[in-house]
């Protein structure tokens, strides 16, 4: 039973009231935190602003659509999914494919444990899925178990969330919407480097995709356009620099 700080993390709760992780070990010399899985004004309104308007539109476009997020971290991703799907009348039969991706071990196996409404987790780490779970739910009429249960529906034992995406990863599926949510370049600088980034947009998307993510950097934007995206620069969450939507039709 272990507590997020045995694993590497502390709570942060942004400004929205919705909980983010940081990571205590610091990688970035000039800042006196670790890095953070959310802007500090609020990790579930940026969520629904990054990754909420591409989840809904290819919900509403593309028939038996396949969704891939890079970094589960606490899972607001995959909640989102899952709201947006019963808010639109959705069941898994809709949505054949949900791959998840993320490094950690023990947030794989939390996020499990949760899904599956264990006994053995340490109580700190049960209510940050909680909070995380009502912060996606605010103002809908829908409730915690009809999320797990969809969820549960796609991740179902402990391999079925995947680990960290890499080089050499070979994909035999293609996606039409992919959240790309990994931590900043200087964290895991694999997951932006141009040549991976060129590789992953030619082989991963199906032939109608959706590419979202928060990060605005050159690197990716090249790519994109290398493979045949449209790219549409967003205002960032809260003054933070451009976010980055790209469409393949
Ligand atoms: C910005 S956070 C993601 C936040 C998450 N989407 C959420 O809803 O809470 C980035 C996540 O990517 C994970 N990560 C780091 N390297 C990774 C890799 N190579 N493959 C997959 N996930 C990775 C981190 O452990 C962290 O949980």
């Amino acid at each position: 039973m272990k507590s997020w700080q045995e694993i590497g993390f502390e709570i942060e709760i942004t400004g929205d009231g919705s909980p983010s992780l940081r990571m205590l070990e610091l990688v970035n010399p000039d800042k006196p935190f670790g890095e953070s899985m959310h802007h500090s004004g609020g990790a579930c309104a940026e969520t629904n602003l990054i990754y909420g308007e591409p989840i809904k539109e290819t919900l509403a476009q593309v028939q038996a659509p396949h969704f891939m997020i890079v970094g589960l971290g606490l899972g607001y991703i995959e909640m989102v999914i899952a709201r947006e799907a019963l808010l639109a009348g959705l069941g898994p039969a809709d949505l054949p494919m949900i791959t998840s991706f993320e490094s950690v071990p023990e947030l794989r196996q939390f996020f499990m444990q949760w899904l599956r409404g264990s006994s053995e987790m340490h109580p700190e780490v049960t209510a940050t899925y909680d909070q995380v779970v009502q912060s996606i739910l605010n103002e809908t009429s829908l409730d915690a178990p009809q999320i797990k249960n969809f969820l549960l529906n796609y991740f179902t034992k402990d391999s079925d969330i995947q680990g960290a995406l890499s080089a050499e990863r070979v994909f035999q599926e293609k996606y039409h919407c992919i959240l790309y949510d990994a931590f900043s370049s200087k964290t895991t600088p694999t997951l932006w480097n141009e040549e991976f980034l060129n590789s992953f947009l030619k082989n991963v998307p199906a032939s109608i995709c959706s590419f979202s993510t928060y990060a605005c950097r050159a690197s990716l934007k090249r790519a994109l356009k290398e493979q045949g995206f449209e790219v549409i620069i967003r205002e960032g969450f809260q003054g933070k620099r451009n976010s980055t939507l790209a469409k393949k039709m």
